[in-house]
């Protein structure tokens, strides 16, 4: 097996434990008004990762490298920028201009990312689709 969904599920990981700390820190101080970044970044960090990881484990294990690398990237680019951005938005420690740029290339990292696994997965039904076909050539003949 490739190591790719190793490398997706170990990001997962990393981005849980950030997630799981900051919502413990919320918790403590009482100050919820972050709590939709701490919401993306474990869901754009740790479930969407894994789905994917979990895709490339078992279903897409075909899909071409450069696709599984592109979508991989792109996702950890956005959720790097979007996740620590999202933080000092709504902790108001600045203000909305300074982090529109971060704001406007993590969204667009993260939506070509998903494009990237969408890639794959419709990647993976034609092959299957082709494999079908094949194997009924085979019979009939
Ligand atoms: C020990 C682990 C965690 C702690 C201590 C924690 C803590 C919190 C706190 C204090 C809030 C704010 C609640 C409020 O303002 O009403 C929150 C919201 C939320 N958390 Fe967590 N959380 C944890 C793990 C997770 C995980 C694993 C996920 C998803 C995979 C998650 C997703 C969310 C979502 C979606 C929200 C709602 C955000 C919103 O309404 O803006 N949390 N969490």
């Amino acid at each position: 097996m490739s190591r790719w969904p190793y490398v997706f599920f170990a990001a997962a990981c990393f981005y849980i434990m950030i997630g799981v700390c900051w919502g413990m820190y919320m918790g403590i101080s009482h100050d919820h008004a972050t709590s939709p970044g701490h919401a993306h970044l474990n869901l754009l960090g740790f479930v969407s990762l894994s789905i994917m990881g979990g895709f490339y484990a078992l279903l897409g294990k075909e899909t071409p490298t450069w696709i599984v690398g592109a979508n991989f990237g792109l996702m950890n680019l956005g959720v790097c920028l979007l996740a620590p951005a999202l933080f000092l938005l709504l902790s108001q420690r600045v203000e909305p201009a300074q982090v529109v740029p971060v704001f406007m290339i993590g969204e667009v990292s993260i939506l070509l990312g998903f494009l990237a696994f969408g890639a794959a997965v419709i990647g993976g039904l034609r092959r299957t689709g082709r494999a079908k076909a094949g194997s009924l050539k085979v019979a009939i003949a």
